[in-house]
């Protein structure tokens, strides 16, 4: 054993091969398993697929930039969850291509908005916010309430998320341009909205 450390510790090629040899071992313990795992984030229970029309609501939320301004995760910190609720966790998220969580709060955080307000509170503080925050700084989106939602290309997306490995079903994928069909993009990004982090809902 001796002779052995002799060895690598006075000649630094053995040094490199046996450091080699080690870090291998350990990358191979590591990462090998993982390899054989379909995914290493478990769904939280109750997280289910965004539907057609909130699917539609996501897109419009990433449009027009909500993500600039709101994050979509709360942080383990007493401050936040007091505020917010329950903390954020990886297994709400694996149905999010791409995730929202974001840094930036110029507004709150908005990971677990969904059933705080009332359909018609939305409505009102997307089209004019001032309307029901006297104070708020955040800008109007009047628009959202007079476009048709974009019904063409949702079974396209749903396929697409499909391959990412959210599961959604044939029959959900065919019945999804008719969910989305006739709606306001106001429609759907408030039904976006109310069904944020519902899984795990809030403990305040
Ligand atoms: C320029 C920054 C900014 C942008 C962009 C922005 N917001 Fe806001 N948002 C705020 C601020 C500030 C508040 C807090 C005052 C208020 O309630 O209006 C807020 C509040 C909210 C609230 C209420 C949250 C709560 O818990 O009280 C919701 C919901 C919301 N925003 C949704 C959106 C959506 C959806 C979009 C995109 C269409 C958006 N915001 C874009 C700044 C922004």
């Amino acid at each position: 054993m001796e002779r052995i450390q002799k060895l690598v510790e006075e000649h630094v090629g053995y040094l490199i091969v046996f450091t080699l040899l080690v870090v291998s071992v350990a990358m191979l313990a590591e990462i090998l398993p993982l390899m054989f795992q379909r995914s290493t984030t478990q769904p939280v229970a109750g997280v289910k697929p965004f539907t057609a029309l909130q699917l539609t609501g996501r897109d419009i939320y990433i449009r027009e930039g909500c993500y600039n301004c709101h994050s979509q995760m709360i942080r383990p910190f007493r401050a936040e969850t007091e505020r917010y609720g329950h903390y954020s966790v990886a297994g709400e998220s694996v149905y999010d291509h791409p995730f929202l969580w974001g840094s930036k709060r110029t507004g709150p955080d908005l990971a677990r908005v969904g059933g705080r307000y009332s359909d018609e509170w939305h409505r009102v503080h997307l089209i004019n916010p001032r309307d029901v925050v006297s104070e708020s700084n955040m800008p109007a989106f009047p628009w959202l309430a007079r476009n048709l939602a974009d019904a063409d290309s949702v079974q396209a997306k749903m396929r697409a998320l499909r391959l990412v490995g959210v599961p959604y079903s044939d029959e959900e994928i065919a019945k999804a341009k008719s969910e989305v069909e006739g709606k306001s993009e106001m429609d759907a990004l408030v039904t976006y909205l109310q069904g944020l982090g519902l899984a795990l809902k809030n403990t305040r």
